[in-house]
């Protein structure tokens, strides 16, 4: 099934086309993600108003150039998908209204998906041999989710944890803020920490509990924020890249930590990561370290398949599809996510 996927749900517009099929044989025959960090990176934050005009312009020349790469046009497409939620509903109407419409001229199905499915799944998108079998823990984490799912099927997932304040990533770019160092922060800080020491500083983790799936990272923030000001107070240098490698290590710590607990918990011998966080280099290679002593199998789709992209939306559309759910034209987008 030649299938058009679109994601809009904050501020990437993308669009792919994939090749789907039930015998899992699944191929990625464009996948576009036209990004607009330049445009937010002065406000230091995303505007919603701006990025739901900024996905109104990119968001046919994105689907026209990922039928180009594909080597297709609309007529070949047989089922459409959009992200429905959960994100900035200003800027999901653009991507879920298209995709609608596109079904509507077209006589052709199309699915609504939630975003968090997609970066459940998008490590399905990944060669058969680094492929997980169901069931497998999944820990979701970027700028808006920290989440523990159990992944039972490709449309069946039960929340395990979630966090209470701040998301990971929400974090990671608020140090940055804190720190000067632009938006999205997650990179940058992630590539300073590899120039710092994270036994420099001691922020606290957070555990909330000694069985507690939850996550909590508004109390690391507000540590890093008091560690600035007590700097600048004293009139001492800013430590950048140790604050950063310290930050990230606590950050790091327990996010491996309660993945690895909801794993047994559930009795699960596959763990994968999702989401913009997981393209954090460190986080992979010490899950995958905790993973190997503790006997699990640790799966890590590649960097573009963590951040925010339309192909994973396309295959969890797809699944979503044969189980049999599609949308009508008047369908409307949601801002928060059912399943969390
Ligand atoms: O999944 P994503 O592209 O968008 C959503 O939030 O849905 O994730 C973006 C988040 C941002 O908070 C960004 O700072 C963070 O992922 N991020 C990273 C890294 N790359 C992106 N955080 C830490 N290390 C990274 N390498």
């Amino acid at each position: 099934m030649i299938t058009l996927a679109i994601e809009s749900s904050c501020d990437d517009t993308a669009a792919a086309v994939l090749d789907l099929n039930l015998s899992h044989r699944h191929r990625v025959l464009s996948n576009v993600v036209s990004s607009q960090f330049d445009i937010h990176a002065r406000f230091g934050g995303i505007v919603p108003e701006l990025a739901s005009r900024c996905h109104i312009e990119a968001i046919w020349p994105v689907v026209h150039e990922a039928l180009a790469d594909a080597g297709v046009s609309l007529q070949d497409i047989d089922l459409i998908t959009a992200t429905q939620g959960p994100g900035l509903v200003g800027s999901l109407l653009v991507g879920f209204t298209f995709a609608k419409a596109v079904a509507l001229v077209r006589q052709i199905p199309c699915t609504g998906v939630d975003h968090l499915a997609g970066h459940l799944l998008a490590i399905l998108l990944e060669k058969e041999e680094q492929r997980p079998a169901f069931p497998y823990t999944a820990l979701v984490v970027s700028g808006g989710n920290t989440s523990l799912f159990a992944v039972n099927n490709p449309t069946d997932f039960r929340l395990l944890g979630r966090t209470r304040d701040d998301a990971a990533g929400e974090a990671f770019d608020k140090v940055a803020k804190l720190l000067n160092l632009g938006y999205p922060g997650g990179p940058t800080v992630s590539k300073l920490a590899q120039q710092g020491d994270a036994k420099t500083i001691h922020f606290p983790r957070s555990w909330l509990g000694e069985k507690s799936l939850d996550f909590s990272f508004s109390g690391l923030k507000t540590s890093v924020a008091n560690y600035v000001n007590q700097c600048q107070q004293k009139k001492i240098p800013l430590p950048i890249e140790d604050i950063c490698a310290s930050f990230e290590q606590a950050v790091i710590d327990v996010l491996v930590k309660k993945t690895l607990l909801a794993a047994e918990q559930v009795g699960h011998q596959q763990v994968v990561i999702g989401g913009g966080v997981a393209a954090n280099s460190k986080l992979r290679k010490q899950l995958k370290g905790s993973c190997a002593e503790a006997g699990l199998g640790c799966f890590t789709p590649s960097p573009e398949y963590c951040t925010d992209n339309a192909a994973m939306i396309g295959l969890a559309g797809f699944f979503q599809f044969t189980a049999g759910s599609t949308v009508d034209p008047d369908t409307d987008a949601f801002s928060r996510s059912p399943l969390n």
